[in-house]
């Protein structure tokens, strides 16, 4: 994949690609400028995809990771009110207990799985956490999200064929579950996440229960598995990197810097789709309205004309202006929340364990073009 990026952005930076039925954008410039167009390059692909009634709880009207101005930026704004930076670094402490119970559960084993064992399990607890789940309904929320994200095969719109099976019912009772966490939190306000959704209030503009529910629905599908990977990267490439991994167990203060890195280099996101809304050259091309967009972050951020040296891996690097996080009105929310839960896990994983050596025949990815460890094999040495 990263040969056909520096490939396509030497040659044909913006081309259309016939196989696939999409413009395909691979420069950083480029990226920024579908990413700052929203009026051209939309977010929300309801015209040609039409939302299944069938998951209405994942993708309502609350889901502003879909939609466009000007609805995008009032539901934006309420749901802000309530992920507040402040809110989540109040976490940290949680975070540092959540990672040390799952650390201590290997405490007999000489191989661990990177991915099942710790980055899969933590992103969902914490999420629960912030929402005031209650510990004894933990468990439950843990199982229905996970079948609820762990849709593998299942090509959006079209259901998987078991859906009515799996995915359906779990979508259903997860449903109810939330609604009902949703009232009883009206009767009784916390300080938790799911209350400061109830209490936001944008010029006199609140948020509905189904609104709620698409939103806690949204950090899931758009927080988890991308922590997840970000977490399993960060072995990837401190195995691959052990004169940095060395340098960060030496100086800490390196970590945030490493964090960075490991999103430029080695991107949880790879690309971006977005519709036509107008016809447009501005990408230089003539393209029309109806058309898909594909803007790849991970080969922006590796373009020469903003990264030197783009394939070294400098934990240093400043500035860093990647875009893992995406870019404009639609960028990461919980981008803060997600370089806090790499920080704390990365510093007790090295507090745990003095040595790891990936078992790269073990490694599996759950696509051919090998970004995201499904399953992440490690030999751990204690200190
Ligand atoms: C949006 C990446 C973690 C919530 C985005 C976008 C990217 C991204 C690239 C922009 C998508 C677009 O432009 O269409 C990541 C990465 C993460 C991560 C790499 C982890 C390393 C999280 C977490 C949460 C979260 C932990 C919340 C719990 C969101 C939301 C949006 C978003 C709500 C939509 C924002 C909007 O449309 O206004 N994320 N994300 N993300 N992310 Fe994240």
């Amino acid at each position: 994949l990263l040969e056909w990026f520096a490939r396509a952005r030497a040659e044909a930076p913006v081309f259309w690609d016939e196989s696939r039925q999409a413009w395909q954008v691979f420069r950083y410039d480029d990226y920024l400028t579908v990413s700052t167009n929203p009026q051209l390059f939309s977010s929300d692909f309801s015209p040609v995809f039409p939302v299944p009634e069938e998951l209405a709880i994942l993708m309502g009207p609350g889901t502003f990771g879909g939609i466009d101005p000007p609805r995008h930026g009032p539901l934006r704004k309420l749901v802000s009110q309530a992920f507040t930076p402040r809110r989540i670094a109040t976490l940290e402490p949680r975070i540092a207990e959540i990672t040390r119970g799952l650390l201590d559960g290997l405490r007999e084993k000489g191989q661990i799985d990177v991915v099942s064992d710790l980055a899969y399990p933590l992103p969902v607890i914490v999420i629960a956490e912030l929402l005031g789940i209650p510990a004894e309904d933990r468990d439950l929320f843990r199982e229905w999200v996970d079948v609820i994200l762990n849709n593998e095969g299942m090509e959006y719109p079209n259901l998987p064929d078991d859906f009515s099976e799996t995915m359906g019912p779990a979508i259903k009772e997860w449903g109810d579950y939330l609604y009902r966490r949703i009232a009883l939190k009206r009767e009784t306000p916390t300080d938790d996440l799911m209350s400061g959704l109830i209490e936001a209030e944008v010029e006199g503009r609140r948020l509905t229960d189904e609104e709620i529910v698409n939103i806690v629905a949204l950090l899931l599908t758009a927080g988890h598995i991308s922590s997840a990977t970000l977490l399993g990267n960060l072995f990837l490439v401190l195995d691959e990197h052990r004169e940095a991994q060395a340098e960060l167990r030496a100086d800490r203060d390196l970590i945030p810097g490493a964090i960075e890195e490991t999103l430029r280099y080695r991107s949880p996101f790879n690309n971006i789709f977005r519709l036509l809304k107008e016809d447009t050259d501005i990408l230089g091309h003539p393209m029309k309205a109806g058309q898909m967009v594909v803007a790849w972050i991970a080969s922006a951020n590796r373009d020469s004309a903003h990264f030197s040296d783009p394939d070294t891996f400098d934990v240093r690097r400043q500035p860093n202006k990647h875009m893992s996080f995406g870019h404009g009105i639609h960028h990461c929310l919980g981008s803060f929340l997600a370089r806090l839960e790499a920080k704390v896990f990365l510093e007790l994983f090295f507090d745990e364990f003095s040595d790891y050596r990936v078992e790269h025949d073990e490694v599996e990815f759950y696509e051919e073009d090998e970004l995201t460890a499904r399953r992440l094999p490690v030999t751990v040495t204690r200190h």
